[in-house]
């Protein structure tokens, strides 16, 4: 059970949720073999980690490498942009083969706008948040984006451990949504795991981003049926 969940909420499960394997934790060396490894483990979308050094500390991968992964699955892209002024990015991103872009509320100043950009190009879009970040701050863009992405951890590094009272902020989204009659995803994302799952899920998250748990186990086929309740 994690710190700041109730007891009753982790027996409930959604059967229908959805797996975005996190690429960050594969090899560089060999990227495409861990796109590859996130189809074959069963994932339902390639997470990828775009992070700029400005944003969050570390540099991966840029538009470049996105477009060089897009032969390699039919999977679509979740490309998580963790960058500063996201704005100057979004075309790469659109023509290298992402199929969902959600930029970082905290990054954008205009992101109505930047949203509406995303759409504009075929795409759908996501807005995240940090964990600083109150749910209620997406209340204006909640009926334009097809994803809200809710970081369970601070942005920046995989193998982070959840901050569980980041999940209150999916139940809270999930009633925003029933309330406004909208659709958007909710996706939950760091330190998600066999043991974090549960309640994750029961929060009302409908995909969950794990990187370390499936790229690092033994059996990667294993853990995501088990990220999906059947373990
Ligand atoms: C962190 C990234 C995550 C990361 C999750 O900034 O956004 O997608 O890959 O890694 P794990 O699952 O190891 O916490
Ligand atoms: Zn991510």
């Amino acid at each position: 059970m994690i710190e700041g969940m109730d007891s009753s909420s982790s027996a409930r499960r959604v059967p229908a949720v959805r797996i975005a394997p996190s690429i960050l934790a594969s090899d560089f060396g060999t990227l495409a073999n861990g796109v590859r490894e996130a189809e074959r483990m069963g994932g339902d979308y390639v997470h990828i980690d775009v992070m700029d050094g400005c944003f969050v500390p570390p540099i991966t991968f840029g538009s470049q490498a996105v477009s060089a992964l897009r032969p390699v699955t039919r999977l679509p892209f979740d490309v998580h942009l963790m960058v500063c002024r996201p704005e100057t990015h979004i075309d790469s991103f659109c023509a290298a083969g992402a199929d969902i872009v959600t930029v970082h509320l905290e990054a954008a100043t205009h992101l109505h706008r930047l949203l509406s950009a995303i759409q504009e190009r075929g795409k759908k879009a996501g807005v995240a948040i940090v964990p600083s970040t109150p749910a209620g701050a997406l209340s204006e863009v909640l009926s334009m984006v097809s994803v809200v992405l809710v970081m369970t951890v601070n942005p920046g590094f995989g193998g982070q451990q959840i901050i569980g009272r980041c999940l209150r902020k999916v139940s809270e989204l999930r009633r925003m949504r029933e309330e406004q009659g909208l659709s958007f995803l909710i996706e939950v994302d760091g330190g998600i795991h066999r043991e974090t799952a549960p309640d994750a899920v029961a929060a009302g998250a409908d995909v969950l981003v794990a990187g370390t748990a499936l790229f690092g186990a033994a059996d990667p086929a294993a853990e995501v049926a088990c990220l999906r309740g059947r373990c």
